[in-house]
């Protein structure tokens, strides 16, 4: 599974599923430009980036502002020439109760998780359906799939990322681009970590014991790892993947079957 000559850009790669996403692409043989709202993990990254031996380029890019990455991609395809694969995977979670949620909380919530993927897949269609080929892959969760107390917002954002990665897919079908969204289930990054002591500290659990809760609801028996989350984001910017269009691919060691 080559991606040998292709241009990827991936968002939120500063740390987490996004880096581990930038280094697998770039291990596939993929040149990878990396952006986050944090300009020195962004540059970290470029730099393992660059040591794997792949060109890269790395910014600071806020998803919500649809020009910082808008701009971002046309600098990609002004220095490497074509833009193959975007990878929106920059995305913020928050633990509140639902009837507290006040309009700060579900602003930002769906700029970042809503806005900045539309954003991100408006920036890359343009160039790739003018080359009339491309991969768009957006990062949902598998709390698109089903409900829960805590996080109203967060769930309802990542419904609506893999309701729009379908209706990305019909409009770049014609193009021969796809468009495809992953949704992971509990990776062992920041994230978690806040969401472990955040859910904790309402329901009445030490640090450390959310997640290891929830380890036993896992079939796999582990926790998730971001590279198990990369690995399926290479496969979908691959080839191989040219004829999987609008899908939502459930990572998450087999907790929820659909
Ligand atoms: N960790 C999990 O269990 C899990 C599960 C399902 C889905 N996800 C999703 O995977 C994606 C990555 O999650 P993670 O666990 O690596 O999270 P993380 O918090 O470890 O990393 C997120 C990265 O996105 C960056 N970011 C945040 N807001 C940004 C913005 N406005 N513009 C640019 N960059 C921004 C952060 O600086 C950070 O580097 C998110 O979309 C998340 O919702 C995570």
């Amino acid at each position: 599974m080559s991606l040998q000559g292709k241009i990827a850009i991936v968002t939120g790669a500063g740390r987490g599923i996004g880096k581990a996403t930038a280094l697998r692409l770039a291990r596939g043989g993929a040149d990878v430009a990396v952006v986050d709202i944090d300009a020195s993990s962004a540059e970290d990254t470029a730099r393992e980036v660059q040591a794997i031996g792949r060109r890269t380029l790395a910014q600071r890019v806020d998803v919500t502002q649809r020009s910082e990455i808008s701009a971002f991609a046309d600098q990609v395809v002004d220095q490497f020439g074509h833009l193959d694969v975007m990878v929106a995977n920059a995305g913020i979670v928050q633990v509140k109760f639902w009837l507290e949620l006040d309009d700060v909380d579900l602003d930002r919530m769906f700029a970042v998780n809503i806005k900045g993927v539309i954003y991100s897949g408006q920036a890359a269609a343009r160039h790739m359906m003018g080359q009339r080929s491309g991969r768009i892959i957006n990062i949902a969760s598998v709390a698109a799939k089903f409900g829960r107390p805590l996080y109203l917002h967060y769930g309802a954002s990542k419904a609506a990322v893999v309701n729009l990665t379908r209706a990305e897919a019909y409009n770049l079908a014609a193009y021969g681009v796809t468009a495809n969204s992953v949704c992971p289930g509990i990776v062992d990054t920041k994230m978690w970590e806040y969401l472990d002591e955040a859910l904790g500290r309402i329901e009445g659990r030490p640090k450390g014991e959310t997640i290891k809760q929830r380890l036993t609801t896992i079939p796999m028996g582990r926790l998730e790892v971001p590279e198990d989350v990369a690995g399926v984001v290479a496969f979908l910017a691959s080839d191989e993947a040219g004829y999987i269009t609008g899908q939502s691919v459930i990572v998450d060691g087999g907790t929820f079957m659909e």
